[in-house]
């Protein structure tokens, strides 16, 4: 059952090439410039006439959605807001109804986020769910919405669901981004045609995995880790920070790069590794000047780069390769040796991998 894996944490992480396809498959038609989503060509004018798109979900999920939020904000030019179900139910909420609420969950079970979708239903919001599993509650709770065709999910910690909720809400971003006007021909088809290379880029991160075995090896008993990131590659940061917690046991903390000298930096000695994602586009110069920082003050620097990257390679204690892609679509790559790294950290330190200690796989109680 776990196709020749160890665990099934593993298996997942390796089937993220095909689940991402999965997930496009019949929708995303590169050649002819269609994106084809039931669930949002019915339900457009109510996308393209909202004040904004309220995101909600929990952990990993609502990770997915702060990527979201950059790719919502930069591409179609639609106002985004993320919030942990938790937190936006018992807050009194302003929800109109020309708000669009989306509500991500592997699951669709999570109680949180259910309890969330019900309250803006009940204010007239409209309630679009990006879940996995079929038939869950969220799923029917929703107005309409699109699954992220990631097959099962058995490990507790969340590997492809994130990728593939990525590739949907993308997918979303890009059909609202052409149907608002916002986009030119040209750039539609680039990203377009982009993102069916992605699956063989996956393919290519995971190539990495001897080399993050060894890198993990110098770090696994390290009591404290710092993650690092900037746009696009904060919120993948935050995952990589929470992939490591629940399940090697090791304190992380994820940060926009930026943040650092408000407060983190401070932590920072020969004894604190920092996982920097520092691809090519973006905040490049930036994230190289943190680095820098880090370094100077003897901090263990483990990069996350471009392929060919030469001066990160120059300062960092160990750089981990990804293949070059645009910006927005970077998380989908970066995501892959951070969470290779987690899962031979907790081999290493013995946990329970595919069932950490005092979790569940679906959170149905508040
Ligand atoms: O099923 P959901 O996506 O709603 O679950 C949300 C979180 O409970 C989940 O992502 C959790 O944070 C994972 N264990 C993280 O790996």
């Amino acid at each position: 059952e776990k196709g020749g894996y160890d665990h099934f944490m593993l298996k997942e992480i390796y089937e993220q090439p095909r689940a991402i396809k999965d997930t496009y498959r019949g929708r995303l038609l590169a050649d002819q410039g269609i994106i084809r989503m039931a669930g949002i060509d019915l339900n457009m004018e109510k996308f393209l006439n909202a004040n904004r798109i309220i995101i909600v979900a929990c952990g990993t999920s609502w990770h997915a959605g702060l990527v979201a939020e950059y790719i919502f904000e930069d591409l179609a030019r639609i106002p985004v807001e993320v919030e942990y179900a938790s937190e936006f139910r018992y807050r009194n909420p302003v929800i109109t109804d020309k708000d669009v609420l989306i509500a991500i969950s592997q699951s669709g079970e999570t109680a949180d986020t259910l309890a969330a979708i019900k309250l803006a239903k009940e204010k007239g919001a409209f309630v679009f769910g990006v879940c996995n599993v079929v038939g869950s509650s969220i799923a029917r709770e929703s107005d309409a919405g699109a699954y992220t065709h990631a097959g099962p999910e058995i490990g507790v910690a969340s590997t492809k669901a994130f990728t593939t909720q990525i590739t949907v809400l993308t997918l979303m971003a890009l059909k609202l981004a052409k149907a608002k006007g916002v986009f030119s021909e040209s750039r539609y088809h680039e990203y377009l045609t982009e993102l069916e290379t992605i699956p063989s880029k996956v393919e290519k991160a995971l190539e990495s995995n001897t080399l993050i075995e060894i890198i993990a090896d110098v770090y696994k008993d390290s009591t404290n880790c710092l993650y690092l990131g900037r746009g696009y590659n904060f919120p993948v940061a935050l995952e990589g920070a929470l992939k490591l917690k629940e399940i090697s046991y090791i304190h992380a903390e994820g940060y926009p790069a930026a943040e650092m000298k408000h407060g983190p930096i401070a932590l920072i000695d020969e004894h604190m590794p920092v996982f920097v994602i520092a691809t090519k586009k973006g905040h490049y110069e930036k994230v190289v000047s943190n680095i820098q920082e880090i370094k100077s003050r003897k901090g263990k620097i483990i990069a996350i780069v471009t392929e060919g990257d030469e001066q990160v390679r120059d300062l960092a204690d160990h750089v981990i390769e990804v293949p070059e892609t645009l910006e927005s679509l970077t998380p989908l790559l970066t995501t892959i040796p951070l969470q290779l790294l987690s899962y031979h950290i907790a081999v290493m330190r013995n946990c329970n991998v595919d069932q950490p200690r005092n979790l569940a796989k679906s959170v149905t109680v508040e």
